[in-house]
């Protein structure tokens, strides 16, 4: 299954254009099937319909658990770092994983979840979130992890989307020097939600919690009342796997679908590839579980190739900004992966935070989410990788399951700022606006992915229609994937950004129309209108546009009011960086705002703000422009 040189990359590449099916299927024979599959591929992007494998018989975590018994039961599968540094770090075999999958999969049954069933995981990042998903996986039950930043109306909200009828949480998390509620923030949620029948509470802070009689469970009593044998649901390769909610550019979060097999395929082909991943190396993948890449390379992805995989609890700057140095030190970590705004919030620390570090077992470098700058990319590589790590700037979205556009550690060459090259499977194409193909280098264009791969999105849960017109139906017959892109000279990708009404505010997905909507609804706010603007640490800032309800008396007042009211809609990752009241917005004569005009204004590029004659009242801009931030 994997690349050692970039010859054999080449003639991978050119195989899974010519023969997809053939070159997936050689992939898959290294997974464990109860049953071979019927047809490798059917596909139609029209109605947005794509299956891999059908019929074929099997479930994912007999593939990340049972099949490495013989062999590494004794190796450690997770290593468990704490938030507080003085807490012993937890390591746990691939044998007590099992037990501990086993077990809680038993307490789900015992409380009537069965295969099929939507269940929600809103967890700190503690060992217990990685049984919870894999116990869903092993009896089929649906698993939608919530991030555990989120809200409790965007907890409710996906809830009740899914129809979830269990949710699993603990009384609090521990998150550098705070202690979160989270049982209590589940509780007002499920004021709204009436699908759901039990909550399974794990202790972390020991912070009181209300536990209600015949609906809420103590996770540590529940798991001494089962036993340790679950044998695995066997799952069709097109059954669900889990359902994971990520932000468009309109309305609502859509519920992104990954189904068993193709997802398994996808992600640990990916992570062996990617990272060159070698036996007995330790994978420190500094993301949450609450997002894709925690799913596809904390969990799946690494227990899939048999790794030892770090699920670190805390954040980058506590106790300060070296834990993260000190953790690949004390558990000699070969593979890094993180975002680029971590590492620009590091480098503003300065050297001192990492020299004195041993971090001479690093093998490998990651980067992921957003776009990597060079000063951060050279950063990275020379302070961290000590200009001898391969650094794969890697490329993909939660829709694609797992990495799309990147080099291959130590095989691709590098160059910074590039996603560089498509790992084979992928067929990339960059389309103008009026959705024809560009070819040759030396070009730029929306970029869209023109075949199925084995981690493609299936559909949008409860809503097909949704992901057929997201999806599908901007480029017929290819998936758009939102991003811009260029394509070099030498034929490499470099993602732009998104071409759509999507924030990336420090590598996490929010809509405007969301953050717009969360601000509208306070009392004193008539209407708002929400673009992205460079931020020097966190990628893109959020800035706001508000039209207040009568003269504003108090602005700094105001402005935290709103904060407020976007934390307590969204969560307090989509708080607005700038609040400007206007008493206008650049609307057309149809009434839609001209964003473009407000992107640039907030990009203090004040002059250039293109045409403006179309505007309903050109006026508006003036004092937009005289009140900016
Ligand atoms: C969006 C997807 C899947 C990883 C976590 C984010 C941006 C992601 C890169 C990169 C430039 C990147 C894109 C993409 N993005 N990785 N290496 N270079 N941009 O997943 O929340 O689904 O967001 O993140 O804009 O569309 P996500």
């Amino acid at each position: 299954m994997r690349i050692k040189t970039f010859e054999e990359y080449q003639v991978a590449y050119k195989q899974s254009v010519d023969d997809p099916e053939g070159f997936w299927a050689e992939v898959a024979q290294q997974f464990v099937w109860r049953k071979p599959w019927k047809k490798v591929l059917s596909w139609d992007f029209t109605e947005a319909n794509i299956k891999w494998f059908e019929g074929g018989v099997m479930n994912i975590t007999e593939n990340a658990l049972d099949r490495h018994l013989a062999d590494k039961g004794d190796q450690v599968a997770l290593i468990w770092e704490s938030n507080d540094p003085e807490d012993k770090a937890i390591s746990i075999t691939y044998r007590v994983l099992f037990d501990q999958v086993c077990r809680f999969a038993n307490v789900l049954k015992k409380h009537g979840v069965q295969k099929g069933d939507r269940v929600c995981i809103y967890l700190p990042m503690v060992p217990e979130l990685s049984v919870a998903v894999l116990a869903c996986a092993r009896i089929g039950a649906i698993h939608s992890v919530v991030f555990g930043g989120f809200s409790a109306k965007s907890i409710a909200d996906r809830i009740n989307d899914a129809e979830c009828t269990m949710v699993i949480t603990s009384d609090g998390a521990f998150r550098g020097n705070k202690v979160i509620p989270m049982k209590a923030t589940v509780d007002e949620a499920l004021v709204q939600c009436d699908t759901v029948k039990h909550v399974i509470v794990m202790t972390r802070t020991r912070t009181p919690v209300s536990m209600l009689k015949g609906r809420d469970l103590w996770w540590e009593d529940e798991v001494k009342l089962v036993d340790s044998v679950c044998a695995a649901e066997p799952m069709d390769a097109e059954d669900i796997l889990f359902i994971l909610y990520t932000s468009g550019s309109t309305g609502k979060p859509k519920g992104v679908v990954h189904t068993c097999g193709g997802y398994m395929i996808f992600a640990a082909y990916t992570f062996t590839n990617v990272f060159q991943y070698e036996p007995g190396e330790i994978h420190f993948c500094t993301a949450d579980i609450g997002w894709i890449t925690g799913h596809s390379y904390i969990v799946y992805g690494p227990l899939c190739c048999g790794a030892t995989s770090v699920i670190f609890e805390g954040v980058p700057t506590y106790p300060d900004a070296s834990r993260f140095w000190k953790i690949i030190e004390k558990h000699k970590v070969n593979i890094l992966y993180t975002a680029p705004t971590a590492i620009r919030s590091l480098m503003s620390f300065g050297l001192d935070y990492v020299n004195g570090h041993d971090l001479s077992s690093l093998t490998k470098l990651g980067s992921v989410g957003e776009p990597i700058n060079e000063e951060a990319w050279h950063w990275y590589k020379t302070n961290i990788g000590a200009d001898d790590c391969p650094l794969v700037d890697t490329w993909w979205q939660t829709e694609t399951g797992g990495i799309m556009i990147s080099p291959l550690a130590g095989i691709t060459p590098e160059k910074p700022t590039f996603a560089s090259l498509p790992l084979p499977g992928i067929q990339p194409v960059l389309v103008d606006e009026s959705g024809n193909e560009i070819e040759g280098n030396g070009v730029s264009g929306n970029l869209c992915i023109k075949f199925p791969w084995p981690g493609i999105i299936r559909t949008t849960y409860g809503d097909h229609e949704r992901a057929k017109q997201t999806y599908f139906s901007a480029y017929p017959g290819m998936y758009f994937t939102g991003d811009g892109c260029l394509r070099d000279e030498d034929g490499y990708y470099r993602i732009t950004g998104r071409v759509d009404d999507v924030l990336n505010v420090s590598g996490h997905r929010i809509g405007t129309a969301e953050v717009e909507n969360a601000i509208n609804m306070h009392l004193g706010v008539v209407e708002s209108a929400v673009v992205g603007y460079p931020h020097d640490i966190k990628g893109q800032g959020i800035y706001a546009y508000v039209i207040a309800e009568k003269s504003v008396h108090d602005p700094e007042m105001f402005k935290k009011d709103i904060a407020a009211t976007v934390s307590r809609i969204i969560g307090p990752i989509a708080k607005p960086d700038k609040v400007q009241f206007v008493t206008g917005l650049p609307k057309t004569r149809s009434g839609k705002i001209m964003r473009r005009i407000l992107k640039k204004i907030s990009e203090g590029d004040v002059n250039n703000l293109g045409d403006t004659s179309t505007l309903l009242d050109p006026a508006v801009v003036d004092d937009i422009k005289k009140g900016a931030l």
